[in-house]
């Protein structure tokens, strides 16, 4: 696959550090909320790929793992405490190559394909058993919404067509009869419509005006009822492509996607290793992915000049950390260290902060895919550090975010790289409470950061700390629990809270008043 991306791109006390910085002031306004961060920008990809569908999600009903229709329970059950809002399906490159009608009807008579895009590394047999009544199916079972994603680059404007008015249509249409023969007489809920992925690279090799013109093509012809229309969303790529798309397809897209993945090392050859780095690939993976509040204002500004009225959002459908692949395991696995919680965290706080223009995200990928939630190995699972970052950040899903500013922060330098010591990020969320998320991406050092917060008689804060000695801890099916968040609490005096936060931290506190 032709690979184009736009970066290289306590008061308990814990296993700490031996030296503190000097000390950072964060102040944060509870009197003057700002926009909302809407939930689905801790959204997830789930494609056929790798082990990311079959066995990590799905092992079918007949399979001695536990499971509903299925489903494994217990990765559904996991999935279920991270509030997952929205799951992105089928791919991903996948996607331009899948046929949904190969998806629909009796199981055992669905066609066994060649599924060609697996991430440029293997061919795998696509069996199907997994198609649009079961993705709803999982997507009923974690409460979230659904982003499906439609077929441009081997599919035809019939297809699309047939497809969206078979998940949609609610009317006595001779699909909607299908969809009930085949067991769901009530239309699916499809809150997002994708119309092809990459097109630049394995959607089709194409150029943005091109594409800008089989969009409107496509999406001419996507019938659906007014009233649950799903948002449909315009593949993107560079600058050049937002900027041809916002301007070409006013009015007519919700959304351009925009995909930005962390690799430690400059080049896409030499991506990095998941585990056993050095600290230098440690900064280059927190710089590269601190990148990612660049390209947001960079796609932002096209943004701006195109569709003033902010109609067009930028959705960063696809971002996480990317690997060297060990061929050890499936297309795509990778393992997944106290390194992916922080770069999950960092992203989350330049979501936030540009809540007004990125109101979703799917994070690459759910399970046993690039910077997966889940990790399985037959009856086996394993939580992530970003399992543990996602679940620690559930408060802010839809929480109003609030102003902060942080004074006299520390800088952490290795070589040439230089980062910002501290991130942070506040907001009230939807139980009435303030919470605040910090980041230390000190590997060695811890920081003392005091707090305050106008608008509010700061009594003390409580929440999860997730950190560890070795910049690489992660969990294996042999030690599922070497790393995961512990308590963390802390008393303020004078309105002012002073919390010590640990080296290579990530940390979310519920404030008291
Ligand atoms: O997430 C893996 C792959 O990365 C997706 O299929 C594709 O869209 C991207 O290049």
């Amino acid at each position: 696959m032709n690979i184009i991306k736009h970066s290289l791109a306590v008061l308990g006390m814990l296993a700490a550090p031996a030296f503190a910085a000097g000390e950072v002031s964060i102040s944060i306004d509870a009197g003057k909320p700002g926009p909302v961060i809407n939930k689905n920008v801790y959204g997830q990809f789930a494609e056929h790929l790798g082990a990311g569908v079959y066995e990590g999600l799905y092992v079918g009903p007949k399979s001695d793992i536990p499971n509903t229709r299925g489903w494994r329970n217990d990765v559904v059950g996991a999935l279920k405490e991270l509030h997952v809002p929205l799951v992105r399906w089928p791919g991903g490159c996948f996607a331009d190559t899948y046929h949904w009608r190969d998806g629909i009807g009796p199981q055992d008579e669905r066609p066994n394909v060649i599924n060609t895009n697996a991430a440029g590394v293997a061919e795998v047999n696509e069996i199907n058993a997994v198609g649009t009544h079961e993705f709803f199916d999982l997507i009923d079972m974690l409460g979230a919404e659904a982003y499906v994603n439609g077929n441009v680059g081997t599919g035809s404007v019939q297809e699309m067509s047939d497809w969206v008015e078979y998940m949609t249509s609610d009317g006595g249409s001779p699909l909607a009869r299908l969809r009930a023969q085949n067991g769901h007489e009530k239309p699916f809920k499809v809150a997002y419509f994708g119309i092809g992925n990459e097109l630049w690279g394995c959607g089709g090799n194409m150029k943005p005006d091109y594409y800008a013109n089989l969009y409107s093509n496509y999406e001419h012809f996507l019938r659906a009822p007014e009233k649950s229309r799903p948002k449909m969303i315009a593949s993107g790529g560079d600058t050049t492509w937002t900027d041809v798309l916002s301007k070409e397809l006013k009015g007519r897209t919700a959304g351009i996607s925009v995909h930005q993945y962390t690799i430690p090392g400059s080049s896409w050859e030499v991506k990095g290793k998941d585990l056993g780095f050095k600290e230098g690939e440690w900064i280059s993976t927190l710089a590269n992915t601190l990148k990612m509040d660049q390209i947001i204002k960079d796609h932002g500004a096209v943004l701006d000049k195109n569709d003033p009225d902010k109609k067009i959002g930028l959705m960063i459908d696809e971002w996480g950390t990317w690997y060297d692949e060990t061929g050890a395991r499936s297309a795509l696995f990778q393992q997944n260290s106290m390194r992916d919680a922080l770069v999950a965290a960092l992203n989350f706080h330049i979501f936030h902060e540009h809540t007004e223009r990125v109101p979703m995200t799917t994070i690459a990928q759910m399970v046993n895919v690039l910077q997966a939630m889940i990790l399985t190995d037959k009856e086996k699972m394993v939580l992530t550090p970003t399992y543990y970052a996602f679940q620690m950040y559930v408060p802010f899903q839809d929480a109003r975010s609030l102003p902060l500013a942080i004074k006299d922060n520390t800088s952490y330098t290795l070589g040439t790289t230089t980062v910002p010591g501290v991130s942070a990020s506040a907001a009230r969320a939807k139980d009435g409470k303030v919470y605040l998320a910090l980041v230390n991406t000190d590997p060695s050092k811890a920081v003392d950061v005091t707090v305050s917060v106008a608008d509010m008689k700061l009594k003390g804060a409580s929440g999860k700390v997730l950190t560890s000695a070795a910049m690489d801890a992660h969990n294996t099916f042999q030690q599922p629990q070497a790393i995961k968040p512990a308590a963390f609490s802390a008393r303020a005096a004078g309105g002012k809270l002073s919390i010590k936060l640990p080296a290579k931290a990530v940390m979310v506190l519920a404030l008291a008043e």
